[in-house]
């Protein structure tokens, strides 16, 4: 994970600085809580997401990086256990055939790339898409619960988590600031009535009392974090982002994530 590394580069460089060594622990400790296959298939999304960027951008060199790394993790998770996610391990051979069909489609797209040739990189990823991504999933994941609207709402808090975590790491108060705000907004709008009951399909008041508790932890503690941005106070910065991980995003996880 990039900023994992750009934590450690500056660890080293630091030296023994106890809150660097507190910080490398924040972004490391939160993916490992996700269920393994997320933050894989986020970063997948997110590579097949920068290659459509590049492309606008005629940016062929970072269409490159990008799909060596869908084609690396493909490889990855070749390696991984069925029985430890939960998927039946019978079904090994077709798990392996989709993510040969990742690695070999994104090897058609290098070869694009390597030409500067735009249009055919956008058609190979589009097929990469469709026989490697989507084939799995409509194999290994309920086809119905695809992009659900509650996941949709989880990555945009993930996505300003993850923000929020670089701006630790590079001193950047301002975007730390910026996306606790959106962490804020965002909890607002996920705590009205419509999206609780069709995103996360909480039918009873009890259960929306709590949910909203569990809401109100992360938006107290954004904040917080805000606050403590502006005073430029890292350590407040760090309390509040832990508080809002585990009293916010994991308790809720915990209770309500089926
Ligand atoms: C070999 C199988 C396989 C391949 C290939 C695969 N995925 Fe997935 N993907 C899964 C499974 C299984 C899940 C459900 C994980 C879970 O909910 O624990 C998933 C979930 C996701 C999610 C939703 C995360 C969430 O929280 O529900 C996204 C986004 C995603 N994949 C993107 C991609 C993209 C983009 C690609 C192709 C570049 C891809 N995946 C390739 C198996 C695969
Ligand atoms: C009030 C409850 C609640 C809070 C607070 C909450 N989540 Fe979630 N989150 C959920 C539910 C419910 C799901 C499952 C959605 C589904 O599968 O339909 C979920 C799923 C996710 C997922 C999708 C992958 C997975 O492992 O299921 C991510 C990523 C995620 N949340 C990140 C976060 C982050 C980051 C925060 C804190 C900034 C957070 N969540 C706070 C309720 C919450």
């Amino acid at each position: 994970m990039k900023t994992t590394k750009l934590l450690r580069r500056r660890r080293d460089r630091c030296g023994a600085l106890a809150l660097l060594a507190a910080l490398t622990l924040i972004p490391g400790t939160a993916m490992s809580q996700l269920r393994p296959l997320v933050p894989l298939m986020l970063d997948n999304l997110g590579d097949v997401n920068r290659i459509g960027e590049a492309v606008a951008l005629d940016d062929l060199e970072q269409v490159a990086i990008s799909v060596q790394a869908l084609k690396q993790r493909a490889v990855g998770m070749r390696q991984l256990d069925l029985a430890t996610l939960d998927l039946d391990p019978e079904q090994d051979a077709l798990w392996d055939g989709f993510l040969q069909a990742q690695e070999a489609a994104a090897d058609v797209v290098l070869a694009a790339a390597e030409k500067k040739d735009g249009r055919a990189v956008m058609a190979a990823t589009r097929r990469l898409v469709g026989n490697a991504c989507l084939g799995c999933h409509a194999s290994f994941r309920d086809p119905g619960n695809m992009l659900r609207p509650s996941v949709l709402f989880m990555t945009s808090l993930l996505s300003a988590w993850r923000d929020m975590n670089r701006g630790l790491s590079m001193k950047d108060f301002n975007l730390i600031d910026l996306r606790a705000r959106d962490v804020s907004a965002l909890t607002e709008v996920i705590a009205g009535d419509e999206i609780l009951e069709n995103a996360f399909r909480l039918g009873g008041s009890k259960q929306r009392r709590i949910f909203r508790g569990f809401l109100r932890r992360v938006s107290e503690n954004a904040a917080l974090i805000s606050q403590a941005a502006d005073a430029e106070d890292l350590p407040a910065v760090l309390d509040a982002s832990n508080a809002m991980w585990t009293d916010g995003c994991i308790s809720c996880h915990e209770k309500f994530r089926r």
